[in-house]
Order: structure tokens, then sequence, then C-alpha cells
């Protein structure tokens, strides 16, 4: 019998709530299919920050790399700026893992009701490919005259042709596995930043050269904004940067009826290095401890684990479930208009298994 390791970092807030539901079901999965999942739980996060003064411990990247994957719920706490958790703990992995493409598909299941008044179930399909590891992320700069009045931030932006050809190319490529609309649209703000967005447009133009049976279309990122809510039909796969894809894949997030749906995976496209996988959600510290958190963003991020793992007829399964479970509309948490319990939407789950 085939056993997978996988990381688990439950991390913050609702985190320590989705991720036991995204067990559950991985558990029916390994039943079903004969594999085991060995989850190896690390405790990393606000509380350990607290406790230790970092997020995670410094040996954390080594005591990961030998998994098979990796599964994070959130990481975020009000009493810590924001800039220390996602330094302390994603933003490593993702670098340290060179998880380059962040994967971020935008799916309208059918039964769930957009905040847009047009498209129906079925008609938003589309797929964010955020780069990951380096761009307005990169974490270069500093301050000068800390603390003064006159105080000076800078913050560095790095963009690399090595960087932007294998997300473009990625975002090609899975246009021609999705053989869906084909269509590739590139996102910059080359009007504004005259060198990074400039060399982004080039290398997207020149890759796109290899891929003609592809459509293109380059946006600038606040059209882009605008025509995700105008005619998000008409989207396939988007790719861009670190920051402007983040922002547009929380638009793409409410589109499809629920940051509790959308899911998200961080790949190291070459399998060098484990991949990671996670809701796009944060740690939601609103609803935290109320049990009404809604689980399906992290099970379709479980599913999307299970295609990475070659598990393709489970990844399938998973996602027709949670599929069902919505059509029939009647087991659903608040956010999208029901009363179900995060549990009780796990059980209806497991229950189409
Ligand atoms: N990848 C991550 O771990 C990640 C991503 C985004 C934000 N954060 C962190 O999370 C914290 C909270 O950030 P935020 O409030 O801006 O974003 P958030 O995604 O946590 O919440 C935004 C809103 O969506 C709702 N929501 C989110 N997920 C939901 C779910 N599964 N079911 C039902 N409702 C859901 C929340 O209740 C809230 O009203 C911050 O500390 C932030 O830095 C972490």
């Amino acid at each position: 019998m085939k056993t997978f390791t996988i990381g688990v970092i439950a991390g913050d807030g609702v985190g320590q709530e989705v991720i036991p539901q995204a067990k559950r079901v991985l558990d029916a999965v390994a039943h079903k299919h004969d594999v085991t999942f060995a989850f190896q739980d690390f405790d990393w996060g606000a509380d350990h920050y607290f406790r230790w003064g970092r997020m995670m411990p410094a040996g954390a990247i080594d005591l990961l790399q030998p998994c098979d994957a990796i599964l994070l719920g959130a990481v975020g706490h009000p009493q810590i700026p924001d800039h220390t958790t996602l330094n302390g703990l994603l933003l490593p992995i993702r670098r340290a893992f060179d998880q380059y493409a962040n994967v971020r598909p935008a799916y309208l299941y059918p039964g769930v009701q957009s905040p847009l008044a047009r498209p129906k179930g079925g008609e938003i399909d589309f797929v964010v490919v955020r780069e990951n590891t380096e761009g307005e992320y990169a974490q270069v700069g500093g301050f000068v005259y800390q603390h003064q009045p006159e105080e000076v931030a800078i913050q560095t932006s790095v963009f690399t042709r090595r960087g932007i050809d294998r997300i473009v190319r990625f975002a090609f490529e899975l246009a021609v596995e999705r053989n869906k609309k084909k269509r590739v649209t590139s996102i910059t703000k080359s009007n504004a930043q005259g060198f990074s967005m400039v060399l982004w447009d080039r290398t997207f133009r020149a890759v796109a050269t290899e891929f003609p049976d592809i459509e293109t279309e380059s946006l600038l990122v606040d059209a882009a904004a605008m025509n995700f809510i105008r005619r998000p039909e008409s989207f396939d796969v988007v790719v861009g940067s670190n920051l402007f894809c983040d922002i547009l894949s929380d638009i793409s997030a409410i589109i499809i009826g629920s940051m509790g749906l959308a899911a998200s995976a961080n790949l190291d496209p070459q399998r060098r290095f484990p991949s990671m996988f996670e809701p796009v959600h944060g740690s939601a510290p609103d609803i935290a401890g109320k049990g009404i958190v809604n689980p399906l963003a992290t099970i379709l991020s479980a599913g999307m684990m299970l295609d990475h793992l070659e598990m393709r007829e489970a990844a399938k399964q998973v996602e027709a479930a949670v599929a069902a479970v919505l059509a029939e509309g009647n087991v659903r948490t608040p956010d999208l208009g029901g009363k179900s319990s995060t549990e009780e939407v796990t059980d209806a789950v497991l229950g189409k298994f």
C-alpha cells in the first residue's frame, strides 16, 4: 500500500477548524483508494510565535522537505502584525521549495449564487496563475532614519526573465491542458511601471509564439479588476505577478460565491520539492471558533493535492462530491446563506463518496 507523507500546518484561527475537515475527507479517500496518508502535524503559527518569538522553528524547512506535500490552513492573528506572520511562515516556505506557480481556480458551481447578477453556475470558469516567489513580494528593501520623522522606506520588486518565463510558460501549458477557451490573459501595469512590467510584456509575447493555438490578451491590472466583474465568463487562464494576482484572486474568489470556496495550490511544477495546498482565505478571526467556517475551500485544496500526487480519480471524486452538495443546496454554511455547521458540510461531502 502506498503511503504519502503530508506535512500539515493548521495554523491560526479558522485554519484549526478547516484542516481537520480536509483530513476527514483524505481519510475517506485513503480508505477507498487503498493508500495511506501519514499526517505529520506541525503546531506552527501565532501560538508558536507567542511562545518562542517566531512563527516556525529554525529547522522548519528541513522538517517539511521530506514530505510528499504540505497542507496549510491559514496564518494570521489580530495581535501580530500581518507582515510578521506572512514573512515568518508562508513566504519562506513558498520560496524555499520554489513553489513558483500559485494556482487559484475560480469556478462558479451550479447551485451557488454569485454576487454578480448575470453568470449562472458553470459560466465562470477560469484559473488565476500567480507568480509566487519574486516580484513585489521579494522582500528587498529597508528603512532609513527608522522611527525618525524623516523616515524613508524602500521596497524593491524583483522581476527576472527566468521567473517570468517559467510562470508564463506554466500558464500557457495549463491553457492547453484545460482545453477550454484556450486563452491566456497577461496582467501588467506597464504604462506606469516601465521596467519590470515591460520585461514581463516582452517575455509574455516571446513565450506566446510557442503556443500558436492559444489566444492571448494583455490587460492592465486596473482594467483586469473591472473585467473580472464585467465579463468574468471570458477568462480562461490569467497570469500575473505576485501582488497583482494576490489582489485579483480575492475578486475571483468572491464572484464564485464565497471566500470559503476558493482553493489554491502553491506548486513546484518541476517536482523537486513538496508543493503546498491551502485555501485562498485567511484566518478569519471574525468567525473563528464558532464552528461555521466553510470547509469547502480547504477540501477542494486537498483535492488539488490529490491531483498533484497523481491520484486523478480521487481528485475528481472529491470535486464531484463538493459539486453535488452545492448543487443540492441543503447543507451550507452561513457564508453561502445556510445554517449548517462546518462539520455538517463535511458530513454531507462524505455522504457523496
Ligand atoms: N494564506 C493565508 O494564510 C492568509 C491569506 C489571507 C489573509 N491572511 C491573514 O488572515 C487574517 C485575516 O485576514 P482577512 O480578514 O483580511 O481575510 P480572511 O480571508 O481571513 O477573511 C475575509 C472575510 O471572509 C470571510 N471568510 C474567509 N474565509 C471564510 C470561510 N472559509 N468561510 C466563511 N467565511 C470566510 C471572513 O469571515 C471575513 O469576513 C489576517 O491576519 C491576514 O494577514 C492569511
